[in-house]
């Protein structure tokens, strides 16, 4: 059933969902091109074949704005918008890369991985991880601060461990509960730096609503909630797929 789910969408993941509006004519790094009216800018880049960089956003889910990686510069607008959840404009001209994109998205990774379990930190291959050696990210200069490395792993469900030690709380897991399975099993419980994913009312994910259709696994890109059929023995260092 969960690769039947991946499947919702082929090939590239666009970021966003697909729109069917009418043509709407961009630049994405100096590429001209038209994309349907209600598209993002993380879309209308993945369709120019220049895909932005993501943490929360994906295809089968509606843009949520919270990871800060997708950062763009537009034309005529000030600062740095976020591609996922900005829609496309007729004639905006959009630039996806540049030594201050990518500086800020270095710094942006950097944070996660201050609160990352080092030891998973080399040799993964979670969307995190993909988009960690895209940035050309692999380490953090922060010392040892407030963290969740000692949170307890959740190994309560018979197919999927949840680790939140793992857990950058991009919220994705949420919203696919939500908006694929329509179970609302989970949520994102407090505030900043506190917030975290909780199953019900903070009961373990077996004794929750959840019904184990694996969507939120599916979601997650960080490995936070993984399959176990992955990890032989446990629920750490997952060998590669393409091993
Ligand atoms: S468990 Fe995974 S999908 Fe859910 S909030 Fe954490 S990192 Fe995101
Ligand atoms: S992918 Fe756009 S803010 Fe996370």
């Amino acid at each position: 059933m969960w690769s039947e789910l991946r499947n919702l969408r082929d090939g590239i993941d666009l970021g966003t969902p697909p729109r069917e509006g009418p043509p709407v004519a961009v630049t994405i790094d100096g590429k001209a091109l038209e994309v349907p009216a209600g598209s993002s800018v993380m879309a209308a880049a993945a369709m120019a074949s220049c895909p932005v960089p993501k943490l929360c956003a994906t295809d089968t889910l509606e843009a949520f704005g919270s990871c800060r990686v997708c950062l763009v510069e537009i034309q005529g607008r000030k600062g740095f918008p976020a591609a996922c959840t900005t829609l496309v404009e007729a004639g905006m001209v959009v630039r996806t890369e540049s030594p201050r994109l990518q500086e800020l998205r270095r710094s942006v990774m950097e944070l996660y991985l201050s609160d990352f379990p080092a030891a998973e930190i080399p040799g993964g291959w979670s969307e995190l991880h993909d988009t960690m050696r895209r940035l050309g990210v692999d380490s953090h200069p922060y010392g040892d601060g407030e963290n969740h490395l000692q949170a307890p792993v959740d190994a309560s469900n018979p197919y999927f461990v949840f680790d939140p030690q793992k857990c950058i709380v991009c919220s994705r897991c949420v919203r696919a509960c939500e908006e694929i399975q329509g179970t609302f099993a989970l949520t994102i419980e407090g505030r900043g730096f506190q917030s975290k994913v909780t199953a019900s009312q903070g009961e373990s994910f077996l004794a929750s609503e959840c019904v184990s259709c694996g969507a939120c696994v599916l979601a997650c890109p960080t490995h936070s909630l993984v399959e176990k059929s992955l990890f032989p023995g446990g629920h750490y260092h997952a060998p590669s797929p393409q091993a």
